[in-house]
This record gives structure tokens, sequence and C-alpha cells, in this order.
């Protein structure tokens, strides 16, 4: 992974590095950088993209994260060849781990997460997308999810995931057909927030992502628990919780400096306390 220090402005373009990571003004852009192999997941990128994600959990510069591509895809899966290297050579696990180890879907960086969705978008690369918050896609984008069509079905989430973004019927189509699906569709599934044209996606994520990273960023990983955690629970507990973080996110510095700053007629300074 090329790195760049996050308090500082930083662009990072290492010819050759599987993985670029730049941080500027708390939006950490992360860069999947195999376009010749339409950015397939092999080990090292694999590798490098979970060290990526734990950096955007733990620097405390970083507010929001977005995962694109380079070149004509977003991801266009695991990578194939590898596995069938893997196969031939007799690598893997011979039994299902007790334990798995930490993968990147199944990895929470806990701070808002989007995909910025420029091309294909398939298989492993989907359940990628699908680990963000949400997702923007350029109109040359397209999802799909082909693992059925090759003997197996997806193992990084998408039976789970898919059909808890996109209505049922249509998460069911996509596993069950491997079919692709353009941006179009996939705004109207829901799968994308919204399609725009190739050249104004990156701006467009920007503009989304500052403006996140702008917000208080105790009250924003609080919402954040409130809504994944409270998915989890009953309507009343979920109320319940939701009222004792709002409540504790109410005692902050921050909670007292946005009403002060709109009173006073001026943008507010958040401090994360
Ligand atoms: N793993 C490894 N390499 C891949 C790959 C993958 N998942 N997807 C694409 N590539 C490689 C191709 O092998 C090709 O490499 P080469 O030039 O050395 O032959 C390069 O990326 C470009 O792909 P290509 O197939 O020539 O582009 P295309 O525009 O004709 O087709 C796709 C694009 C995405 C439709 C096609 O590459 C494809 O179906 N890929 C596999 C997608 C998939 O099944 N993913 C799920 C894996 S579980």
């Amino acid at each position: 992974m090329a790195e760049q220090p996050a308090n500082a402005d930083s662009t990072s373009q290492a010819e050759g590095e599987p993985l670029l990571l730049d941080v500027r003004q708390g939006v950490a852009w992360i860069t999947l950088n195999r376009p010749d192999a339409l950015n397939a997941l092999n080990g090292d990128l694999t590798a490098a993209l979970m060290a990526a994600l734990e950096r955007v959990r733990d620097d405390d510069a970083i507010r929001v994260g977005v995962i694109t591509g380079a070149g004509r895809a977003f991801c266009a899966g695991a990578d194939l060849k590898d596995r069938v290297r893997n196969q031939d050579e007799g690598r893997g696990p011979t039994a299902f781990p007790a334990a798995p180890p930490p993968s990147y879907f199944s990895f929470d960086t806990d701070k808002p997460m989007i995909a910025a969705v420029n091309g294909y978008c398939l298989g492993a690369g989907l359940e990628l997308a699908l680990t963000c918050d949400f997702r923007i896609a350029s109109t040359q984008a397209s999802f799909g999810l082909p693992e059925i069509t090759l003997g197996f079905f997806p193992g990084a989430g998408a039976p789970i995931r898919l059909p808890r973004v996109i209505g049922f019927g249509q998460a069911l189509e996509m596993l069950f057909t491997g079919e692709r699906i353009d941006a179009t569709h996939a705004r109207e599934y829901g799968l994308v927030n919204r399609v725009v044209q190739p050249e104004g996606l990156l701006p467009e994520v920007e503009r989304v992502a500052l403006k996140i990273a702008s917000n208080a960023p105790l009250a924003v990983k609080s919402l954040r628990d409130v809504i994944y955690q409270g998915m989890d629970m009953t309507l009343p507990q979920a109320l319940r919780f939701g009222g004792a973080l709002r409540w504790a996110i109410g005692q902050t510095e921050d909670a007292k400096e946005g009403p002060r700053a709109f009173a006073e007629k001026r943008p507010p300074e958040f401090k994360g306390r």
C-alpha cells in the first residue's frame, strides 16, 4: 500500500502498488489499483485493502472513507487466475476455520464508508461495495454476482447483505442468475444512491464525503451505531438504545457548539469532544 500522512493533503501515485491511499481533508481515498486485471482481488491487493481499512479505523484524522477503482473497473471480483493457481498447487484451507481471520468483508472501520463505483462491480467487488454505507455510481458502472455461474456462490457477504440493501426478489434474481445489471437498474433497485457522468463521479463523492466529514465526529459515530446495532434489536429496544446514545451525545461540547454557532451566524467548529 502506498501511504501518506493523514494530517497533510497528500497524493500517492506509486507505480505498481496494488492500492493507493490518499488522505485529504479528513477523507481517506482508497483506490484499488490493478487496472490491467480490472482490480481483481489477489492476495497482495486484499492484504493492502485490509491495511487501508485498519488505517481508516485507527486514524482519528480520518472521518470518512471512500473506495474506488483505477481504470475501467471498480473491482471484477476475486482473482480467478490466482484461484486456479492455488487449486493447481493444492494451496488453501483444508478445513472450515473455527475462527476465520479478519477479512475486508466482515471488517468495520466504525466510520462512514462510500463506494464510488466507476465501472465493473462484480462478485467480491460488489460484496466490497456492499460493505460500504452507501454507493454512488458512474453511468459506466455495472453490477453482478457471477459466482453461481462458476460453480460456487458469493462467499464475501452478498447472500446476507444484498437482500438487506435492495428488494428481496431483486437480490435473489441477481444471486441465482449471476446476470449483470447496469447503473440505471442499480439506481432503480436502490443499490446505488445516484448515477452521475463518469467525470462527475469523484467530485460528487468528494462533495458528499466532505459534508459528512464536516459533522461532529462523535455524533456521526453514535448515529452509525444506532442505525446498525438498532437493526438487530426489537423496535422498543432500538428506540431505547437510540435514546440513550442521543442523550449521551447531547452532553458533548460539539452538541453545544452547533446551536451556539447557529445563533452566532457562523460555521460550527467541532472538536470531537
Ligand atoms: N480475475 C482475474 N483476472 C481478471 C478478472 C478476475 N476476476 N476479471 C478480469 N480479469 C482480467 C482478464 O483476465 C484480462 O486479463 P488479460 O488481459 O491478461 O487476459 C483483463 O482483466 C481484462 O479483462 P477482459 O476479460 O479482457 O475484459 P472484458 O472487457 O472483455 O470483460 C469482464 C470484462 C469483467 C466482463 C470479464 O473480465 C469477466 O467476466 N471477468 C470475471 C468476472 C467474475 O467472474 N468475477 C467473479 C469472480 S468470483
